[in-house]
């Protein structure tokens, strides 16, 4: 088990901050974020994409579940399950095996897989403290090799 936190104080900070870990990341991932709307989960897609080099625009996906983006070391899947009521509904979709095609595969609210969560999975909870500063709480199962100093 890792566990990490950071603290950012403006949208940039967080767009940075992702980019700088994606630009780290060298085998295939599951990542979870949660956090309440505006928390900053798109955002840190965001910005993570730009550090994995993607030029694709990550949008908020409010009416699309699952949206797909490249980038130079494969493919990127984004899930926004807010809109799903249970794990039935996120099966439906072809989860779990629809993230074997990606190199990454976000999850925006995590809480639908009504905790099936992935062997292998890094789950990030974001808090907004205030207007503009947010932390983030990295929790994996294994050894990320993320946030070497
Ligand atoms: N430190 C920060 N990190 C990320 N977003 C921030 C921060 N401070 C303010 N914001 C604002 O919070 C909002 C986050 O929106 P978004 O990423 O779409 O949230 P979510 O996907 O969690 O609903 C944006 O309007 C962004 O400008
Ligand atoms: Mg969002």
């Amino acid at each position: 088990m890792q566990t990490r936190k950071k603290i950012t104080y403006s949208e940039a900070e967080t767009l940075k901050y992702a980019a700088q870990l994606a630009a780290q990341i060298k085998s295939k991932k599951i990542i979870l974020l949660s956090g309440s709307l505006g928390a900053g989960k798109t955002t840190f897609i965001r910005g993570f994409l730009s550090g994995l080099g993607s030029k694709d625009k990550v949008k908020s996906p409010t009416y699309t579940i699952a949206r797909e983006y490249n980038s130079p070391k494969g493919k990127i899947l984004h899930l926004d399950l807010y809109r799903l009521n249970s794990y039935e509904d996120v099966v439906s979709l072809g989860w779990p095996e629809m993230t074997k095609n990606y190199f990454i595969t976000f999850v925006e609210w995590p809480e639908r897989l009504d905790g099936n969560l992935p062997e292998k999975c890094v789950e990030i909870k974001i808090e907004t403290i205030n207007k503009n500063s947010r932390s983030f709480c990295w929790q994996s199962n294994f050894s990320t090799g993320l946030h070497k100093k």
